[in-house]
């Protein structure tokens, strides 16, 4: 018997099956998503990198912080939201305007999709750049000595030298400047937050709070 047709109906069924799961159906389903306007929430959501902090991501990219960051609050497995990394689940929204969207997959160290909201200050992140160990003795996380200048100090120092500690700071007459790329890294982790809530997204602990109160104030 000829068993061609069979075969050639069998791969045809294993392909279609596979292009609709793994292309149709993500593209129908996240393909189309564009931001929202939201007057109340400050404008368009989301609100998108620009500028200093667009250098830092390409810089965040080549350094393979990626290799141990990810870029994604879960809610289903793990306790993202217990240990501060958000307010809300991650959704397909929150990514549209990144190419690529950084998500990562490994958690060496601690997710950074609110870092900006935790970590306010880019001074801390330069120092923490410079040698993680002056905020976290201990840390697995590499030194990037490489993005400051270590000079001599001539006439005035410089306004953006490092104040490093202790051990930690140059010999005397010396200073520790950050690079440009230092400073635009240091601009794209301030400028990680998502500060805003989607209407798909389940959420945010701070908005069911606000909620129950004005329900509560009504029932009174
Ligand atoms: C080998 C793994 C590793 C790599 C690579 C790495 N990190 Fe980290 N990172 C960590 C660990 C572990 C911590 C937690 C301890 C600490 O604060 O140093 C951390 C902490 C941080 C924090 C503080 C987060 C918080 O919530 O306090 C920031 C910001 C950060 N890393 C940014 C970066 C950037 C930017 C790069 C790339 C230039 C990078 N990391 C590369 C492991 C890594």
């Amino acid at each position: 018997m000829n068993r061609g047709p069979f075969i050639f109906l069998g791969m045809f069924a294993i392909l279609a099956v596979s292009w609709t799961v793994v292309l149709y159906k993500p593209t129908q389903q996240t393909g189309r998503l564009a931001a929202v306007y939201d007057e109340a929430q400050g404008g368009v959501l989301p609100r998108g990198t620009n500028g200093a902090a667009e250098q830092g991501k390409a810089l965040y990219q080549e350094l393979g912080c990626i290799a141990c960051h990810t870029q994604q609050v879960r809610v289903a497995s793990g306790f993202d939201l217990e240990r501060g990394w958000g307010s809300r689940q991650s959704v397909a929204r929150d990514y549209i305007d990144q190419t690529p969207a950084l998500v990562g997959n490994t958690r060496l160290g601690p997710d950074l999709t609110n870092v900006g909201l935790r970590r306010p200050d880019a001074d801390w992140h330069l120092a923490h750049f410079y040698n993680p160990q002056i905020a976290s003795k201990g840390s697995n996380m590499p030194a990037f000595p490489y993005l400051f200048e270590t000079r001599e100090i001539v006439g005035e120092p410089s306004a953006r030298a490092l104040k490093l500690p202790g051990t930690f700071a140059p010999k005397d007459g010396f200073e520790v400047v950050p690079t440009r790329k230092a400073e635009a890294l240091a601009a794209y982790m301030t400028s990680l937050k998502v500060d805003y809530d989607l209407a798909e997204a389940p959420k945010s602990k701070d908005a069911m709070a606000e909620e129950l109160a004005v329900a509560l104030e009504s029932a009174k």
